[in-house]
C-alpha cells in the first residue's frame, strides 16, 4: 500500500518535528555548495529551508533542484528538524521532490528593481516577502475594523457604489454612464449610512470609494477602502471618543497578530506601542497658531539641514558603488552594488524632491491664513510636532462638506475633526457631527450650489425624527501606511489605482 503523505503548512512545522511531511509551494531561493543544495521554499504561510543532500534517495532529483529556476512550483517531502538558526525555526531534510512546473527565468530577481517595474509586475511582486507581509497586515487590519464595530453593537450596512449625487465635493467625482444618465462612483457611503443609523442606532459601512484625484501624491488613490460608522444621539465629543477607542483597538490587534511582519518591515514598534489615550485635541485655530509658530519653523529648518547631510552621504556612496561596478571586483559584489545603486537613486530622487518642497512648505505654513483648509504639508507638520495622534477639530465651515453641523457658539465653524496619525503620517480619519436641522441643511446644500432634488431623501432624515448624530470615515490604506511605516500608499492596497495607473 502506498504511504499516505502528510501535507503541511510551513507555519505549522513545529508540530511535525521528527516527522516526514510534504510542502506545496514555490522556489524562493536556491543556493548550492557541492553535494548539498539549500532550497528556500515559500508556501504562502512562511518560508522554509529545504536541505537536499546528494545521496541515493535524492539522486533522481538532485540536479533538477540544484538548477531550479526561481518561482518554479513544487512539492517537496522531508523530515522536519528544529533549528533555531533556520528561517522560521525549522528546516526540512529532503527525501522526495516533485516538480509541478518549471518557471522560465523569473522577471523579479533578487537584484533590486525600480518602483515602476515592480508596480507593472504587481501580480508577481505579491510574492516578495515585503509585499506578503504588508498584505497580511492589511488582512488583520480589515478584520480588526469589522471586529471592533461588530463587538460594539454596530450593524453593517452596505451602501451603493453608483450614486446620483456628490457626497464629498464635486471636484473629485468620477462620472459614469448609467443607461444614458450621468451618475457618479461613490466618494463615501456616509449619507446612506446616516439613513440606516436612524433605523438601527449604530451602523457602519465598509467598502471601496472613489475620488478623481488629479494629482499623484504618496497619500492619494483614486480607489480606496473606507469604513464609516454612524451613531445616533451622538455629538462631536462622543464620536471622537469612539474614534479613539477604535484606533487603539486596531493598533493593538495588529501589534498582537503581526509582530513578525512589522519587524520584517523595519517598523519602529515602540512608536506604535507608546500610543495611548488620551490623544491630543487641538482646535483648527490652535493648529493655525502652531503653523505660524517657532516650533514649526525650527522643525522644517532642521529637516532641511538633516536632508542635505543625507543627500551628500548618499551621493558619496553612489560614487563609490559606480566605481566598484567598473572595477575588477567579484561578480556578486558588483551585483550587490547594482542593487544598492537602484535603491540609492530612488532615495536620492525622493530626497531632492523633498528638499525642493521644504522651503515651499515653510512658506505655506508661515503664510497660512485662517479660513483655508489644512493641506498635506500642514498636517504633516502638526502631526510631527506631537507623538500621539492629533484630533484637529472645528474647521471653518467654508472649507468643509455641506453635511457638517454648524457650531452653535461660532457659526463660522463646524463640529468636525480630522485625526492625524503621528510621525508625519497625516490624516487617516475625517469625521463630524452632522447637520440635523432641516433649514440649515437646505441652506448649506444651496450655498454649495448643489441641486436639491437628489438630496430630497437625505432631507427626509431631518423631516422625520431628526436627532443629533455623527460619525467618521477611516481610510484603510492611509491607516496601513501608518501601521506599517510605508512611505507611499501604492504598497498599501493589492492593486493601486492612481492617476495614470490602471495596470495590472
Ligand atoms: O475626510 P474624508 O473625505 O471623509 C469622508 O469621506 C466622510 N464622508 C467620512 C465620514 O464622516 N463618514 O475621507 C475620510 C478618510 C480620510 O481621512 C482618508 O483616510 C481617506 O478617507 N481618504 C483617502 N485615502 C486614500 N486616497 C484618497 N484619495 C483619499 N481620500 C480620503
Amino acid at each position: 500500500m502506498a504511504r499516505m503523505k502528510t501535507i503541511a503548512n510551513i507555519k505549522d512545522l513545529r508540530n511535525y518535528v521528527g516527522k516526514e511531511v510534504t510542502l506545496q509551494g514555490w522556489a524562493y531561493n536556491v543556493r548550492s555548495s557541492g553535494k548539498i543544495v539549500f532550497l528556500l521554499v515559500r508556501d504562502g504561510t512562511g518560508l522554509c529551508q529545504c536541505v537536499v543532500e546528494k545521496n541515493e534517495r535524492t539522486e533522481s532529483f538532485f540536479e533538477t533542484v540544484k538548477k531550479l529556476p526561481l518561482e518554479s512550483s513544487l512539492e517537496i517531502t522531508g523530515v522536519v528538524r528544529a533549528d533555531e538558526r533556520a528561517e522560521g525555526g525549522h528546516e526540512l531534510q529532503v527525501t522526495g521532490f516533485k516538480l509541478v512546473q518549471a518557471s522560465p527565468e523569473y522577471p523579479i530577481t533578487p537584484k533590486a528593481h525600480g518602483i515602476e517595474f515592480l508596480m507593472k509586475h504587481r501580480h508577481l511582486w505579491f510574492r516578495s516577502r515585503r509585499q506578503h507581509a504588508i498584505l497580511r497586515i492589511r488582512h488583520t487590519l480589515v478584520d480588526a475594523i469589522r471586529r471592533f464595530f461588530n463587538d460594539n453593537g454596530y450593524i453593517n450596512i452596505d451602501t451603493p457604489i453608483f450614486t446620483p449625487a456628490a457626497g464629498e465635493g464635486v471636484s473629485t467625482l468620477f462620472q459614469v454612464d448609467y443607461f444614458g444618465e450621468p451618475v457618479y462612483l461613490a466618494q463615501t457611503g456616509q449619507l446612506y449610512v446616516e439613513a440606516a443609523c436612524m433605523a438601527h442606532g449604530k451602523v457602519y459601512c465598509f467598502g471601496p470609494t472613489f475620488r478623481a484625484e488629479k494629482s499623484k501624491t504618496r497619500r492619494h488613490l483614486t480607489e480606496f477602502w473606507m469604513v464609516e460608522p454612524e451613531i445616533a444621539f451622538a455629538e462631536l465629543d462622543e464620536v471622537i471618543a469612539v474614534a479613539e477607542d477604535f484606533i487603539l483597538s486596531i493598533k493593538d490587534r495588529v501589534l498582537r497578530d503581526n509582530r513578525a511582519e512589522l519587524e520584517f518591515l523595519g517598523r519602529d514598534l515602540k512608536a506604535l506601542e507608546n500610543i495611548q489615550r488620551p490623544f491630543v485635541r487641538l482646535s483648527y485655530s490652535d493648529a493655525v497658531d502652531l503653523l505660524h509658530g517657532d516650533k514649526a519653523r525650527q522643525l522644517l529648518e532642521k529637516d532641511l539641514n538633516d536632508k542635505n547631510v543625507r543627500l551628500s552621504q548618499l551621493e558619496k556612496e553612489l560614487g563609490t558603488l559606480v566605481e566598484l561596478q567598473k572595477s575588477a571586483a567579484k561578480q556578486w559584489e558588483k551585483d550587490k552594488a547594482a542593487q544598492r545603486e537602484i535603491e540609492i537613486r530612488e532615495d536620492l530622487e525622493e530626497l531632492r524632491e523633498q528638499l525642493k518642497n521644504i522651503p515651499h512648505h515653510l512658506e505655506l505654513a508661515r503664510n497660512f491664513e485662517w479660513g483655508g483648509d489644512l493641506g498635506g504639508s500642514d498636517e504633516t507638520i502638526i502631526s510631527r510636532l506631537h507623538d500621539q495622534p492629533v484630533f484637529c477639530t472645528h474647521y471653518p465651515r467654508a472649507v468643509k462638506a455641506f453635511y457638517m453641523k454648524v457650531n452653535k457658539d461660532d457659526p463660522r465653524l463646524v463640529n468636525n475633526f480630522d485625526l492625524l496619525a503621528p510621525e508625519g503620517f497625516g490624516e487617516i480619519i475625517g469625521g463630524s457631527q452632522r447637520e440635523d436641522d432641516y433649514d440649515m441643511l437646505l441652506t448649506k446644500i444651496k450655498e454649495e450650489n448643489l441641486p436639491v432634488e437628489p438630496y430630497e431623501w437625505y432631507l427626509d432624515l431631518r423631516r422625520y425624527g431628526s436627532v443629533p448624530h455623527g460619525g467618521f470615515g477611516l481610510g484603510v490604506e492611509r491607516t496601513l501606511c501608518w501601521l506599517c511605516g510605508l512611505k507611499h500608499i501604492r504598497e498599501a492596497i493589492p492593486y493601486a489605482r492612481m492617476m495614470g495607473k490602471i495596470y495590472p
